[in-house]
């Protein structure tokens, strides 16, 4: 199982600093912790960092021996699609990056399981190109999914995606990183699914990190006044559950 901290660390781009100073506890693998913040903070920047596409100070520790970049994979928030592709051809794509090009039955077989659970299976040999919005976003799920990465960046991965997808992505998500240890950061916008399926939250507002820790002490109605803007109320819900409930924003 992989363990993940960050420390001290900071983005650039060309020769102005975006993010600074990121530093977290040693994240266990076998779980998932929300990136949260608004608009322009810092949130992909921060997955860009940690996955080597954006360079900066700092230091991301990861608990095992490095083995290479395909330990880390990052999951875009925007899914540009290679119209020419079908959605087999991408995921078996994806399966081979840094491999070599022989197929075996069995990383065939893996695709399959892979779609299946997605319940895309009967869009494999569809175009990219023909396909919707939350159609393609869960394509990308399923070409991070097959690379069994250790530590896996989703940025913003269910903003395409009803609301029966949402949580049956989420839940599936959940579930692959407590059987497989795989370390799961997730950028999102909505603060009840941070709240409902991820242990820890990492919070960025204009560049730095306003807050860290288990989800239900970092999500409280004065980050959200300070860092978001918006009057609201953390309850619980009939189910005993936290829930955020926005009234009005702060102008
Ligand atoms: N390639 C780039 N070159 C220069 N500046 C960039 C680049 N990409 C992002 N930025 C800037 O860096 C800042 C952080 O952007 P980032 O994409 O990390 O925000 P975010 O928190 O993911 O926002 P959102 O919730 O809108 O996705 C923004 O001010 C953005 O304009
Ligand atoms: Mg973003």
């Amino acid at each position: 199982m992989v363990a993940l901290a960050l420390k001290g660390l900071g983005a650039k781009y060309g020769r102005h600093t975006v993010l600074s100073d990121v530093n977290t506890d040693i994240m266990a693998g076998g779980g998932m912790t929300a990136v949260i913040g608004p608009n322009a903070a810092g949130k992909s920047t921060l997955f860009k960092r940690i996955s080597g596409l954006a360079s900066g100070p700092g230091t991301v520790l990861l608990s095992d021996t490095l083995r290479g970049q395909e330990t880390i994979c990052y999951m875009p928030q925007d899914t540009g699609a290679n119209a020419v592709l079908t959605v087999y051809e991408s995921v078996l794509l994806a399966s081979k990056q840094g491999s070599g090009w022989r197929v075996s039955d069995g990383e065939l077989n893996e695709i399959d399981q892979t779609l299946k659970a997605l319940r895309i299976e009967d869009l494999a040999f569809r175009g990219l190109g023909e396909l919707s919005g939350g159609q393609r976003q869960l394509v990308s799920i399923a070409q991070a999914l097959i690379r069994k990465p250790e530590v896996l960046l989703m940025d913003e991965p269910t903003s395409a995606l009803d609301l029966f997808r949402q949580i049956e992505v989420l839940s599936f998500m959940k579930a692959l990183a407590a059987k497989s240890g795989m370390s799961v950061l997730i950028a999102l916008h909505d603060l009840n699914h941070a709240l409902r399926y991820c242990e820890n939250t990492i919070v960025i507002a204009d560049g730095a990190m306003a807050a860290s820790g288990p989800t239900n002490d970092v999500i409280t109605a004065d980050m959200l006044r300070e860092v978001y803007r918006v009057e609201a109320r953390v309850e619980a819900c009939s189910l005993g559950k936290a829930i955020v409930i926005v009234d009005h924003s702060i102008v």
